[in-house]
């Protein structure tokens, strides 16, 4: 982590890794606003993120992510919920790294798990199995989520509410909540 003050929770990580299930938690826990980046782009962009990809092509879609991930970021009090690509663009990644970014790090039997058939997933159409898929991004993407996040927290086998109760344990003083 390089920022002294982070204002900001990001969850990150891999499709399938917990974001999307353990945002809304920790939001409630925390009581802070959250936001789902690829949410707000389809949105926007008034179509689902399948059809962002297919239409307008996904550097489009990078770019709307990195408008949104910035846009948050220069907020107070949020969490934010960022697709798995979110990292690979370096200004998203000193972003990150200006906030409590935290790594929801899943094993390839996890996610494969989890996203099942892929479906809704651009990233994880085409022929053979998804979980090749995955298994290409995980080991293009581990170094670069392992670089912008200030904790690793595992959510294989655990529930929602076990990974948001122990991001709440290692929150900084500028995100403990009051009664803390
Ligand atoms: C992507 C992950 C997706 C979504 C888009 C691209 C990726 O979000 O942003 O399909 O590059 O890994 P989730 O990680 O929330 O599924």
């Amino acid at each position: 982590m390089t920022a002294n003050q982070p204002e900001n929770i990001c969850l990150i990580g891999l499709m399938g890794s917990g974001k999307s299930s353990v945002a809304p938690l920790l939001a409630e826990l925390l009581d802070m606003e959250h936001v789902d980046l690829d949410k707000e782009i389809a949105l926007r962009q008034g179509r689902t993120i399948m059809m962002v990809f297919a239409d307008q092509g996904e550097e489009t879609f990078r770019q709307e992510e990195q408008v949104l991930l910035q846009h948050h970021c220069g907020r107070d009090g949020m969490i934010i919920d960022c697709g798995g690509g979110v990292v690979l663009a370096a200004g998203n990644r000193h972003c990150l790294q200006r906030n409590f970014t935290v790594y929801l790090k899943a094993g390839l039997e996890t996610l494969a798990d989890r996203v099942g058939t892929g479906a809704g997933r651009p990233l994880l159409q085409g022929d053979g199995p998804v979980k090749d898929r995955l298994a290409a991004l995980l080991a293009e993407r581990e170094p670069l989520y392992r670089e912008c996040s200030a904790i690793a927290v595992p959510t294989d086998d655990r529930t929602p509410a076990e990974i948001a109760a122990e991001i709440v344990s290692h929150l900084p003083a500028s995100l403990k909540p009051a009664a803390q």
